[in-house]
Formats: C-alpha cells, structure tokens, sequence
C-alpha cells in the first residue's frame, strides 16, 4: 500500500520507517513532487495535523497522514505548544529556540514538560486521529549531538539522558511520535 507522510524532514522519515512493516511503501513530499509549503495556520497541534493530512489528499488524491508536534512546559502554561518550531522567531532555528528556552526556565525549579504529536490520517475518504505524549523535563543546557529540534535540551521520563543521547531506534520507539505511530500501525494492521 502507498501511504504519503506529508513531511521532507528527514528525521522523521527515517524514524517512522523504522517502524512501519514493508507492506506500506511510505512516500515523503518530494517522492510525489508536492514542492510548496503546507500552511500550519491552525492554533493547534491537531489542526495543524489535519490542515497538512487535508491538503495532500485533497491536492494530490492519496492516503496520506501528517503529523504536528508540540513541547509543552508546564511552568510556561504549555508554552511554546503549538508554537514549538517558531518559538525564537520564523527562522525556525533549532539552537535559537533551545536558546529561548533554557533562558525562560533560568533558575526554575520545576521542568516538566511533555512532548505531543497528533497524527492525522486520511484513509479511503475517512480522518482518524492519533496522540502520543511523552513526559520528561527540561534540562539546564543542551547534552548530546543525535536527534533534532529539542531533542538535546529534552530528557524522557524515567532516562537519565536527553532523547539526544539515545539511540535513533530507541528513540523512534519510546518518542511522542513514537507512540502516536504505533498506534497508527495497529489501526492499519487491525
Ligand atoms: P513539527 O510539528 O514536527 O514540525 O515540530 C514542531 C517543533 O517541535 C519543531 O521545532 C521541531 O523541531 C520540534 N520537534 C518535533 N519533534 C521533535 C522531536 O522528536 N524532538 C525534538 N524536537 C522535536
């Protein structure tokens, strides 16, 4: 089955590959020439989901799911959010926004924060929606080189290591994403 994720980052595509069984040939943006940039204008995580799921099905005629991620942090009120890749400006900079962070929580004691990713999934003209969270905190610098985004300032629950120190596998399994994608698995497997 071609199955479209609605996504070039490389990252992604490999983690979720990782994950998904050779029956499902998964097509990036580019494999299907979709070059143009999807709006992510929703004001959340699962909006944004569907407004990037909608618009390939919509536009190229395929099954297709997209994902949304956000960094919640509880002392921030949730904060950066549905904001999390814009949140030191529209560069997107991965160092800025880590930046902006560890400046915010300066001296903070309380770190928690979660990571959320909502899959949408547009399936032979039906929508399902799929949330994986994790739990972790937020550590007082960057630690470790693998991964993306805020992976090196992020520390899962119950690992004494930022998701940039684990190993990709590890983390494609254990990850927000992670879960959000095993549950989309075995709804496409049930
Ligand atoms: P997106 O919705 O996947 O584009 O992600 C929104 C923001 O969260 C971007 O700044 C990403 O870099 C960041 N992000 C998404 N997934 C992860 C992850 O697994 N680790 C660290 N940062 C992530």
């Amino acid at each position: 089955m071609k199955l479209v994720f609605a996504s070039n980052n490389k990252n992604k595509l490999n983690e979720i590959k990782l994950r998904l069984p050779s029956e499902i040939e998964l097509l990036s943006l580019e494999d299907i020439g979709c070059f143009e940039e999807i709006p992510e204008t929703a004001d959340t995580i699962e909006g944004n989901a569907i407004l990037k799921a909608d618009y390939v099905t919509q536009k190229y005629g395929y099954n297709c799911f997209a994902d949304d991620t956000g960094l919640e942090v509880e002392v921030l009120n949730g904060a950066p959010g549905v904001h999390s890749a814009r949140y030191a400006g529209e560069a997107k900079s991965a160092e800025a926004n880590m930046e902006k962070l560890l400046h915010e929580l300066k001296g903070q004691a309380n770190r928690n924060a979660r990571f959320k990713t909502v899959i949408a999934l547009n399936l032979e003209g039906s929508q399902h929606l799929f949330t994986g969270i994790v739990n972790g905190e937020i550590t007082t610098e960057k630690v470790g080189s693998g991964g993306f985004g805020y992976d090196p300032v992020f520390k899962p629950e119950g690992k004494n290591a930022t998701f940039a120190e684990i190993p990709a596998e590890e983390k494609a399994e254990r990850s927000h994403r992670g879960r959000a994608v095993k549950q989309l698995i075995d709804f496409l497997f049930s």
